[in-house]
């Protein structure tokens, strides 16, 4: 699996001034198979999966919201908690390969752009699951990201952000961006508070931050 595919069109796109477009022409070309998706996985994120078990998460009908989701391996954890479950990524392409994907899904598969979404998704959510969309954005990008992500929440839900996380100072070449510390204190805004906030190294030595906050509603 190579991740030359993503950067080249990640390069080109934002070379053109456009942080966004390169998500549907990678999703695209690997439809054709042109391209490798580099996070294409088939089992839901295991920090996701993890908290889910421990917490005892059942979503009994609320409504939860996958953020960027991609394939759709998250959203189909989610949906399988119990939540009604809306997921929405940027890219058609990438909603439409869910779609086929997961027949018979009940999650609500969307294009949607996390910088313009639709007014009735505001304060809308029970849970919040972001797990490596924001980091996919570059650095200037970030606070309008997080606001918007944060947006979903409704009084009472949750926010869950999983993301690979770097120390404070220069900023990386990306994709991906990861995130610091304080760009992960940065979700808890706007009503959200931090419930706790959890670094780890992986077993290639991968830092990640799983980050749960809650809406004071
Ligand atoms: C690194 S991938 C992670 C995908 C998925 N969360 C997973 O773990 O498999 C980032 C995803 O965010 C999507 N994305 C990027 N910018 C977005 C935006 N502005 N609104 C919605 N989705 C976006 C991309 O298309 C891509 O599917």
């Amino acid at each position: 699996m190579s991740e030359a595919d993503a950067d080249r069109l990640a390069a080109e796109s934002l070379a053109a001034g456009d942080p966004t477009g390169w998500f549907d022409r990678l999703y695209a070309e690997a439809a054709r198979g042109a391209a490798v998706v580099p996070w294409e996985r088939t089992a839901p994120h295991g920090l996701l999966v993890d908290w889910t078990e421990g917490h005892r998460v059942t979503g009994a009908g609320r409504r939860a919201v996958v953020v960027g989701c991609g394939y759709g391996r998250d959203a189909e954890h989610v949906v399988g908690l119990g939540f009604a479950t809306t997921a929405f990524d940027v890219s058609p392409t990438a909603v439409a390969a869910a779609r086929q994907r997961h027949p018979g899904s009940a999650v609500d598969y969307r294009a949607a752009d996390l910088f313009d979404l639709p007014a009735g998704w505001r304060h809308a959510f029970d849970l919040v699951v972001e797990s490596m969309t924001v980091q996919a954005l570059p650095p200037d990008l970030r606070p309008a990201a997080i606001a918007a992500v944060g947006g979903l929440v409704a009084p009472g839900g949750t926010l869950l952000v999983i993301a690979v996380g770097r120390d404070e100072g220069g900023v990386p070449a990306g994709p991906p961006w990861p995130l610091t510390r304080a760009e992960v204190d940065a979700f808890a805004a706007g009503g959200l508070r931090p419930v706790r906030v959890e670094g780890f190294q992986d077993a290639e030595g991968v830092r990640r931050w799983r980050a749960e906050f809650r809406h004071a509603g």
